[in-house]
């Protein structure tokens, strides 16, 4: 029997322009705390989103924020919430760019630069954007809109191979070969719906989690090549940290995770930084109850050791 697939229902819903952005930062408290904020301090937010964690810098003392995201619609919403401050400069741009981004904004050096990876709830839930299975949209997937290949061109052109290879690589999903093939036969994949319906149908039975988690994941990593990022920026915040300056980084899942150990210890090995969490900062019960998000977070943070 045929896969009875949803009907493609442009245009997709957005949320209302103006509508409040309802990401809720996550372990705010360690990462002011270990980014030791100061009165005279310059900062990059290197992912505002919301601007929920630029807030916290600001509450606890920081002279000036430089506050960038990739996704033009989380900078217009940034420029609302800081309308009237002075202190935080919303700039649309990706943090892989941050050595040239950073100066351009008159940060020379930066007393600590923070990074929140993945994606906010605000990009989850619109349904225009094309991050979720739970909404029909778009197979977009891109941070910003203007740039790069959406999830569609790869879903759609890959050979079956690269497109299982994507998924196990970066869903570390052990049927992606299996969810590979489906999509290939049942090409074109024309929304989110019409490929959770086909991932779901690749692999019947009852799961823990959604069929098509690890697939949306993996796609969303490729289209903005994540992993590719977070390597550049962390480079880039090390360069532009003043002496004792900090670079804290939450992560979501184990690659990204991976990659803040190695780049971290590879600094403490150079003598250019100290890592001042042995094994990541998790968070308490209490806040993986109020936040779900923040069940998968994991803290990381070092002080920079070297003058420049
Ligand atoms: C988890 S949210 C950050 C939430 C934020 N800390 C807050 O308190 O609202 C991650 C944000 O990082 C942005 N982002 C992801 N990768 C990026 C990159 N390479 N450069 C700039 N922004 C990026 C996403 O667009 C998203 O808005």
């Amino acid at each position: 029997m045929g896969d009875a697939v949803p009907p493609l229902r442009p245009p997709y819903t957005k949320p209302p322009k103006g509508a409040s952005p309802v990401h809720a930062p996550v372990l705010v408290a360690a990462v002011i705390d270990l980014t030791e904020v100061s009165r005279q301090g310059s900062y990059v937010d290197a992912t505002a989103g919301a601007g929920g964690h630029t807030q916290a810098l600001l509450d606890a003392g920081a002279a000036r924020v430089l506050a960038l995201d990739a996704d033009p619609d989380a900078v217009a919403r940034l420029r609302d919430r800081f309308n009237d401050d002075p202190r935080v400069s919303p700039v649309q741009a990706n943090f892989r760019d941050l050595a040239r981004v950073a100066p351009a904004h008159g940060f020379d050096r930066a007393d600590g630069v923070i990074f929140d990876l993945g994606l906010s709830s605000d990009q989850l839930d619109d349904p225009s954007r094309g991050f979720s299975f739970q909404h029909d949209g778009p197979l977009d997937m891109r941070f910003d809109p203007n740039c790069g290949r959406p999830a569609l061109d790869l879903v759609n052109h890959l050979p079956e191979p690269e497109l299982a290879e994507l998924l196990r690589r970066y869903g570390d999903e052990r049927r992606a070969g299996r969810i590979a093939r489906r999509i290939v036969q049942r090409r074109p994949m024309t929304s989110t719906a019409v490929l959770a319906a086909t991932v779901k149908r690749a692999i019947p039975g009852r799961q823990r989690i959604h069929p098509a988690t690890r697939t949306f994941q993996a796609l969303r990593m490729a289209v903005n090549d994540e992993l590719g990022a977070l390597t550049a920026g962390l480079q880039a915040a090390h360069d532009l940290a003043a002496p004792d300056g900090r670079v804290a980084v939450i992560a979501f899942h184990s690659h990204e995770d991976r990659i803040v150990k190695h780049r971290f210890r590879a600094w403490a090995a150079a003598g250019t930084a100290e890592i001042l969490t042995r094994s990541p900062l998790r968070a308490d019960a209490a806040e993986v109850t109020a936040n779900r998000r923040a069940r998968s977070a994991k803290l990381r943070a070092a002080r920079l050791t070297l003058t420049h």
